[in-house]
């Protein structure tokens, strides 16, 4: 990546997004009869999560970005031969673990590196209370995890932390369990579970802060459509509105509002943002986005936000950079906890570019509108800060090297390409 400050222009649409495209593997798999996928995300993240459905005797066939999958049924699963490889994937390891919990056959569920240092004992614990046995098999409370499948009963669980893969590893469990399950969360994370579970013929409601499922109904498959990934077409508004001269479309874009943080904070940093074409599909709000080079103003981004924009943050951190005043990000400790600890890699790579930014236990304080300069970045194979650092790259006088530039196959195989197409 050299000094390179090119204009974005043009029109893009950014792969299938990364948590419904996984959901619709899983929920596919337990289905009865046939569902099928258009626009699902080929990553190797869902990847993962079609392996390992594949490994428990689900037919899935993919074509392009259409997915086809023969349901198993609620309990039709097979046990695998193997340990279940999830890969570098939270979201296939945690939500996986609610729907093996509740089978009739005992297997091992383990991943990379990475995977083996994220905290496992949020989804363990929970499902304990179901009645699961899943134990850590190095006493760690991470993976590798042995699950052996258990006879389940409902629960009324209340999250000590906002975690869409929590809560859907509840759920999950929940309809292979007897009696109803419930789950109140105090800040709302991202629904997608819930939306897709309805989708498919569950009996689900969400009432103010709690949902309830009751077990008992079979899932129908269906067809469904993937909108395109909010959090990988950040990325491109990102970059838009800190290169001068761009000027960008963003088509299909998932705006669910447990989603949509990203928006909501570059609007209020005066971003020249529009929504067009606001649409419903199979209850996923999706537009398209018109973003422009803009002259931003800083923010504070705090709770009830944090959930619903907190893979974007290390990205609003590179944003943040570039703005008039001082930026404050708090209440995001769970960025210590992701593919890496995203607070100390995007500090330490932000300061090494030359930026006013001190990481903080929850979150960080970046004094913004830096002239930023090339770097060597350190980014763990974590997908999302090569992409972050990818943006910040646009607008350094100097070559920015990424150390880990194939990570972002991750969720966005064809990032750097896309980003290339815009700069032409
Ligand atoms: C995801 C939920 C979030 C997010 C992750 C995907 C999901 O994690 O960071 O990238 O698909 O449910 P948490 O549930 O741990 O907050």
């Amino acid at each position: 990546m050299k000094d390179q400050k090119v204009a974005l222009r043009g029109e893009i649409r950014v792969p299938g997004d990364k948590s419904i495209s996984h959901r619709s593997v899983m929920l596919g798999s337990i289905a009865e009869g046939i569902t099928t996928v258009s626009g699902f995300l080929k990553s190797a993240d869902c990847m993962s999560t079609i392996e390992c459905f594949k490994a428990m005797g689900v037919e899935i066939e993919l074509s392009g970005e259409t997915l086809r999958i023969k349901g198993a049924g609620l309990r039709g699963l097979k046990k695998p031969d193997s340990v279940l490889n999830t890969g570098n994937s939270g979201t296939t390891t945690r939500l996986i673990s609610g729907i093996l919990a509740g089978q009739d056959f005992e297997c091992v569920l383990d991943g990379d590196s990475s995977i083996r240092k994220r905290p496992m004992k949020r989804v363990m614990e929970p499902l304990a209370l179901m009645g699961a046995d899943i134990s850590s098999i190095y006493d760690n409370g991470c993976a590798p995890l042995k699950i052996r499948g258990k006879a389940l009963k409902g629960t009324d669980y209340e999250m000590p932390v906002a975690s869409a893969q929590v809560k859907s590893a509840i759920l999950l469990a929940g309809l292979l369990a007897e009696g109803e399950t419930s789950v109140k969360e105090k800040i709302p994370s991202r629904n997608h579970t819930e939306l897709m579970l309805k989708g498919f013929g569950a009996d689900i409601e969400t009432v103010g802060e709690t949902i309830r499922l009751r077990p008992g109904r079979e899932l129908k498959g269906m067809e469904l459509t993937v909108p395109a990934d909010i959090s990988s077409a950040a990325y491109f508004m990102g970059a838009g509105l800190i290169v001068p001269g761009s000027d960008i479309l963003i088509k299909d874009v998932g705006i669910n509002p447990t989603r949509d943080g990203i928006i909501r904070v570059f609007k209020a940093m005066g971003a020249d943002l529009e929504i067009l074409n606001e649409r419903t599909e199979a209850g996923e709000k999706m537009a398209d986005i018109h973003v422009r080079y803009s002259h931003l103003t800083s923010v504070t981004i705090e709770d009830p936000l944090i959930p619903t924009l907190i893979d974007e943050l290390p990205l609003i951190a590179v944003v943040a950079t570039q703005a008039e005043g001082t930026t404050i990000i708090r209440d995001a400790e769970e960025m210590r906890v992701k593919e890496s600890d995203r607070i100390k890699l995007m500090t330490e790579g932000l300061k090494a570019m030359g930026a006013d930014i001190e990481g903080t236990g929850d979150g960080f304080v970046i004094k913004g509108q830096s002239e930023l300069h090339g770097a060597v970045i350190e980014d763990e194979k974590d997908h999302r800060i090569a992409m972050s650092f990818t943006v910040a790259s646009l607008i350094a006088g100097g070559e920015v090297t990424l150390k880990n530039p194939g990570c972002v196959n991750i969720s966005y195989p064809g990032f750097y390409e896309d980003m290339k197409k815009l700069q032409m």
